[in-house]
């Protein structure tokens, strides 16, 4: 039976991408066009509910005009606790965290809101998850710029970080071929090399290391110094932040930021500058892409693709399939349950084409 919905909530939570606005558009204008429902934002994912008083954001028609082309969200965002690890100030100062879910909930229902449409990675949709086991009606929106949910064959901002990390392997090229340089570039992607895999083949990188085959140095160092035998005196390498060496761990640092679970990772780039130049005596620079590649205008692939997920999430709540996510699967969007959505860490399978092609060019992965 099709619910009766009168007003609905959004959400953005974790890392911000390109294409949350997007999104934001598309959802609101198809609750309003197709369907007469009221819209409402919350600010920095749940904060806004959780706040007193409460800082939300009405969304009309002339409030999300613009928004298609607009990089982050109006909305704001953290990757910082969440309903179920709140973090609260106790009264010596001390900063610790507590569920705080049933309120979550109550304050919603308080305000009417017939269904919260949640858009976020794969921490926000375990939390969708979680809600909607405690009767939430809930749908999620498959976001982040590292591509890692499953259930979706893509996420939203991808292929805009794709293309940043790519304009930066384009311009490493040619101040690496004039200087006689490795550069090395490190990228994003957490624990996954989706977005390191795609811009070292599309910027035809020597080297792309990714967290799923830990690397042996001798290897990367051999193809280095290949290449300059051969008469090619530069070379281009493309690493995950999560990529890591062979009986050795990520380089990450534990974060004491309350809420947050996630350690920040980075440094395999510095590392690697150090063990390529000393094995080689090659002289090798890294950059590190950071955070460039979450900001800007989202590709028009992007905006495709988050406009649909807008516009399905809409059609998702009032089919009343809630307890789903929106997803990209050969070429259809479609809903899919969120818990096949957070079943799994979508790593890059070995298997994978991308794979097949980097090796069948030659690239060295690092084993
Ligand atoms: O999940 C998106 C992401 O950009 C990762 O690629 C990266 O490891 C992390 O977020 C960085 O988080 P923060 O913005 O908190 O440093």
């Amino acid at each position: 039976m099709r619910p009766n919905i009168r007003k609905i909530m959004v959400s953005t939570s974790g890392g911000d991408a390109p294409g949350l606005n997007a999104v934001i558009r598309a959802l609101v204008k198809r609750a309003i066009l197709g369907y007469g429902w009221e819209v409402v934002g919350s600010t920095a994912a749940y904060n806004g509910v959780m706040a007193d008083p409460m800082d939300l954001i009405p969304l009309d028609m002339e409030r999300v005009s613009g928004l298609l082309i607009q990089g982050g969200t109006i909305l704001g965002t953290t990757n910082r606790g969440g309903p179920f690890e709140f973090p609260v100030q106790g009264t010596d100062g001390q900063w610790t965290t507590e569920d705080r879910s049933e309120d979550l909930i109550k304050r919603i229902r308080s305000l009417e809101v017939d269904a919260v449409v949640s858009i976020g990675g794969e921490g926000s949709q375990a939390i969708s998850q979680k809600l909607f086991e405690k009767g939430l009606p809930i749908v999620g929106v498959p976001k982040t710029i590292d591509n890692d949910l499953s259930a979706t064959d893509m996420t939203f901002g991808f292929q805009t970080a794709v293309e940043t990390a790519t304009e930066a392997v384009d311009k490493l090229h040619t101040t690496a071929a004039s200087h006689n340089r490795v550069m090395i570039l490190e990228v994003m992607g957490r624990d996954a090399g989706w977005i390191a895999l795609a811009s070292g083949i599309a910027g035809g990188a020597d080297v792309i290391l990714i967290p799923e085959i830990p690397y042996d140095i001798a290897k990367v160092v051999e193809r280095v110094t290949t290449r300059q035998r051969g008469g090619i005196k530069f070379s281009i390498v493309v690493v995950a932040e999560g990529a890591y060496p062979k009986e050795g761990v990520p380089f990450a640092q534990e974060s004491n930021i309350v809420g947050r679970r996630q350690p920040i990772l980075g440094g395999v780039g510095r590392w690697l500058v150090k063990q390529i130049q000393e094995a080689t005596g090659h002289e090798t620079r890294v950059t590190v892409l950071g955070h460039l590649q979450r900001g800007g205008v989202p590709c028009p692939p992007d905006r495709i693709l988050a406009t649909q997920f807008g516009v399905a999430a809409a059609d998702l709540v009032a089919q009343g399939k809630f307890g789903h996510m929106v997803a990209l699967q050969n070429q259809n969007i479609v809903g899919v349950p969120l818990t096949e959505a957070i079943r799994q860490y979508k790593y890059v399978n070995l298997d994978h084409h991308l794979v097949h092609t980097a090796r069948g060019l030659g690239v060295c992965l690092g084993d």
